[in-house]
Formats: C-alpha cells, structure tokens, sequence
C-alpha cells in the first residue's frame, strides 16, 4: 500500500514561531512561564510542554503568581493585555504575524467607521481577539446563524444567512484559516446589503497552500487521514473540505485512532497535518499505516 504525504502538511509559520518562542522563553526563566491557552490546539504538544514546566491558563486571576505570559499564534484580545499587565505578568507576544495584521484591519475598518463582519467560528480565540479590535455596535444579522462578539459581528461561512439592514459602510475580513472560497460566498451574499463594501482577504497563504495541495492529494488516492487536534480548527476544516468533495476521510489525533478496516482492498492512503500537528505524529501515523 501506497501512504503519500500532503506538501505543505504540518506546523505552519506562526506556530513554529510560536513553540520556539515558548521554548526560548521557558529557558533560563526564575520565574512561572503560562501560555495565555494552549499555545497550540493540539494535546500532545501541550501536555509535552506542561511536562516541562509551561502552565497554560485560561482565565487572570490575582490568584495566580505572576510570571511570563504568553500569547499563542492566535493572538488575544487587547483587554487581556492590560490585564495581564495590571497584574504584574510579563507578556512575551507570540501572535502570528498574520493574525497581528487581521487585527490591524479589524481597528482600521473601525476607526474608519464600518460595521464590521467577521467570517469565522464565534469561538474560535483568534475571532475573539480580532472582534474587541472591531468593537462597533452593530445589529441586523440573525443571530440563529451569525454570532455577535464585543459588537462586531460573526458569521460563521458554513452558514446561510439573510441580511436584514442594508449598511452605508461594511467592512469584512476573515479569520486567517478559513477556505477562502467560503469567505468569497460570504462577501457575494453581502454585496447587495451594502453601499460601500471594503474587503480584506485575511485568509492566510498557508492555509490556501495546504486546503489546495491537500485536495489535489486526495485526487489521487481512495482514501485521506487528517492528523491533528480535534479542537484545532484548521485541521477539522481540513477533514470537512475533504469530506465534502466526497472523499473517504478520517480525522485522528494519534496513530492509535487508526483502524485496518479503513485500508482494506485500498492501494493509495493520503495523509495531511494540520497546522499545528508536529511532524514527529504525522510521521509515526504513517509507519504505522504501512504497517497495517
Ligand atoms: Fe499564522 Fe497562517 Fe499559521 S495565520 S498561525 S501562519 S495558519
């Protein structure tokens, strides 16, 4: 049996930025080391981390003994870094460049005086952290598909929606790992609701680069694993992208997920990471597939 690997599969820029921050930050340091939540959606790389000795925190809290702080690739909203140095932590900013610049439209089109769309999950942290950025008030979606985080508006690209209120100024961006012809979807829908309409295509190159290389991938083979987190959202996007061109997929976290009667009569097994899945998992799912 045939296991080919997707290009463009594995840890993306920002968060190998991110886990070598982490570890730069770690050493040497005389004082407690937190990441403001798993610094990466994936378990394995977490619990590794916590083993030597990075906390990672969701909440601030005067009960925690002040240390280094730091923010994981998908940014955090600004509230968090004032309170964070109200009490006394030392942040160290691992936010993704591209996530960084998301952030940045998302001021901009505020300041500027546009009621602002997200395109992305409501609760996903980099959407959270892009929406206080965005923070207008805005109303007029319903909210049955479409989510409303510190005024700025979410809608979630899976979802049809129906616009309600027609806006002088509609500013949209995405959350960076989106595919981006959902973004295109949502921006088509939006048009006629608006007078102006400014877009910013913050969906990220190698998100682009690794949905296009892994469909191309799964053209060629009669099955696809997808490796990484289950809360990761770019690897589930991964599985669902595959899943809806039709293609017998499987989404694991680990090698001990896999199952023989996935390969059974199967001569080409394709196999993708998500962003944040190490190579190191990636690579112990595919010997033991040829194993299998
Ligand atoms: Fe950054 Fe793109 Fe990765 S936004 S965290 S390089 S998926």
């Amino acid at each position: 049996m045939q296991v080919i690997l997707a290009p463009n599969s594995g840890f993306c820029f920002g968060v190998k930025r991110a886990i070598n921050i982490t570890y730069k930050t770690m050493e040497n340091s005389d004082i407690p080391v937190y990441t403001y939540g798993p610094i990466i959606h994936n378990p394995q790389v977490v619990n590794e981390l916590k083993r030597k000795g990075v906390i990672p925190i969701t909440t601030l809290s005067e009960d925690t003994k002040p240390g280094k702080l730091i923010i994981r690739s998908h940014g955090a909203p600004p509230s968090v870094f004032s309170e964070a140095k109200r009490l006394g932590f030392k942040i160290i900013d691992a936010t993704c460049p591209f996530v960084k610049k998301a952030q940045q439209y998302a001021k901009i089109l505020r300041d500027k005086g546009y009621e602002v769309i997200i395109v992305g999950e409501a609760n996903h942290p980099e959407v959270i952290s892009i929406a206080e950025y965005a923070d207008v008030n805005l109303s007029g979606l319903p909210n049955r598909q479409a989510g409303d985080r510190q005024g700025a508006k979410v809608i979630n690209p899976e979802d049809l929606f129906e616009p309600i209120q027609v806006s002088e100024k509609l500013g949209v961006i995405a959350q960076t790992t989106i595919p981006v012809h959902y973004f295109q979807k949502v921006v088509k829908l939006l048009l006629p609701y608006a007078k102006e309409l400014r877009v910013y295509n913050t969906v990220c190159e190698a998100t682009v680069l690794r949905q296009k290389s892994t469909l191309e991938l799964a053209n060629k083979v009669e099955v696809m694993i997808v490796v990484g987190g289950k809360e990761s959202a770019n690897t589930s996007r991964l599985a669902q992208l595959l899943r809806d061109s039709g293609k017998e997929t499987y989404h694991i976290e680990t090698s001990d997920e896999l199952k023989e009667t996935w390969f059974k009569g199967k001569s080409k097994v394709g196999v993708t990471g998500g962003a944040s899945t190490p190579d190191w998992i990636v690579k112990d799912v595919m010997e033991k597939i040829r194993k299998l």
